[in-house]
C-alpha cells in the first residue's frame, strides 16, 4: 500500500510574521493517521519552519535546489546538501513555473533530481502539460517525455526514492481542477511508463496530483486508484483548508 502524501507548496509567499501565523495554524492541526504531510516554504523561511514545526509530524521541503549538489561558487543558488543541513527532507524539481518562466530544461531538472538524491533528499518531480498541449491531444506525449528524460539519464531505479507530481499547467492557480478521471488517466499512464521498466518501482512510487486542489475537490481526486495525494499551492497557505485536504487523503 502506498502511503498518501499531501504537500503544501507555498511558492513565493510569506513574511516572517505570516509564516509564524501559518506555523501556529499547522501546529494546531490533528494529523490524520497514515498520511504523510509536508510543507515547502520559500528557502528564506525554511529554518523558521523547521524550528517552528519541531516535534510535529510535518516534513519540510524546498521548492528548488542547485544543479550542483554540494556548496561552492554558484551565486544565488542553494545546494541540496545545504537544504539537507537546514532540515529539509524533500525538494521539488521541475515545477512548471520554473520550467516555463525560468527556462529550466529537462536536462537541468534531471541534474537537480540527481543532486537531491545524492544528498539524501527525496525529489518530487513535477510534470504536466499546458492547455495548448492538452487541446492538441499531446498530454501523454509531453508528460511521458518529461518523465523519460529522468529515466534516460538516471535509470528507473531512482523512482524507488522519489515522488512524481502530475500538475497540468492549465490547472495551476486557475481554479480549474482536472476532473478525477482526467487526472487518473495521466497518473495511470505515468505508472505504466515506469512499470514497463520496473514493475516494483512503479507499484511503490507515489504520484501526486496538483492544480487548484481544494478541500472540496480533494476527496474525489484522492479516491482514484493511481492518485496518492496532492501537491497543493494556494490552499496550503490556509492551515484549516490544508488540514482538511490532509484529512481527505486519510479517508
Ligand atoms: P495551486 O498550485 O494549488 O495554487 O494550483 C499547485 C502548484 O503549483 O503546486
Amino acid at each position: 500500500m502506498r502511503r498518501p502524501l499531501v504537500a503544501g507548496n507555498w511558492k513565493m509567499h510569506g513574511t516572517r510574521a505570516s509564516v509564524a501565523e501559518l506555523i501556529k495554524g499547522l501546529r494546531q492541526l490533528a494529523m490524520p493517521a497514515g498520511v504523510e504531510v509536508a510543507v515547502f516554504p520559500p528557502c528564506l523561511y525554511i529554518g523558521q519552519v523547521v524550528e517552528g514545526l519541531a516535534g510535529k509530524s510535518i516534513l519540510v521541503g524546498a521548492q528548488n535546489c542547485a544543479v550542483e549538489p554540494l556548496q561552492g561558487a554558484l551565486t544565488g543558488e542553494v545546494a541540496a546538501s545545504q537544504l539537507q543541513d537546514a532540515g529539509c527532507s524533500l525538494v521539488l524539481v521541475g515545477h512548471s513555473e520554473r520550467r516555463i518562466l525560468l527556462g529550466e530544461s529537462d536536462d537541468w531538472v534531471a541534474r537537480k533530481f540527481a543532486a537531491a538524491q545524492s544528498c539524501g533528499l527525496t525529489p518530487v518531480l513535477c510534470v504536466g502539460e499546458t492547455r495548448e498541449q492538452r487541446e492538441s491531444g499531446k498530454t501523454l506525449e509531453v508528460v511521458g517525455r518529461q518523465l523519460d528524460s529522468v529515466i534516460e539519464s538516471l535509470g528507473v531505479g531512482v523512482f524507488a526514492q522519489a515522488v512524481v507530481a502530475y500538475e497540468p499547467v492549465w490547472a495551476i492557480g486557475t481554479g480549474l481542477t482536472a476532473s478525477p478521471e482526467q487526472a487518473q488517466q495521466v497518473h495511470a499512464a505515468i505508472r505504466a511508463q515506469l512499470a514497463a521498466e520496473n514493475a516494483d518501482v512503479a507499484r511503490g512510487v507515489r504520484i501526486l496530483y496538483g492544480g487548484s486542489v481544494k478541500a472540496a475537490s480533494a476527496a474525489e481526486l484522492f479516491g482514484m486508484p493511481d492518485i496518492d495525494g496532492g501537491l497543493v499551492g494556494g490552499a496550503s497557505l490556509n492551515a484549516d483548508e490544508f488540514g482538511a485536504i490532509c484529512r481527505a487523503a486519510g479517508s
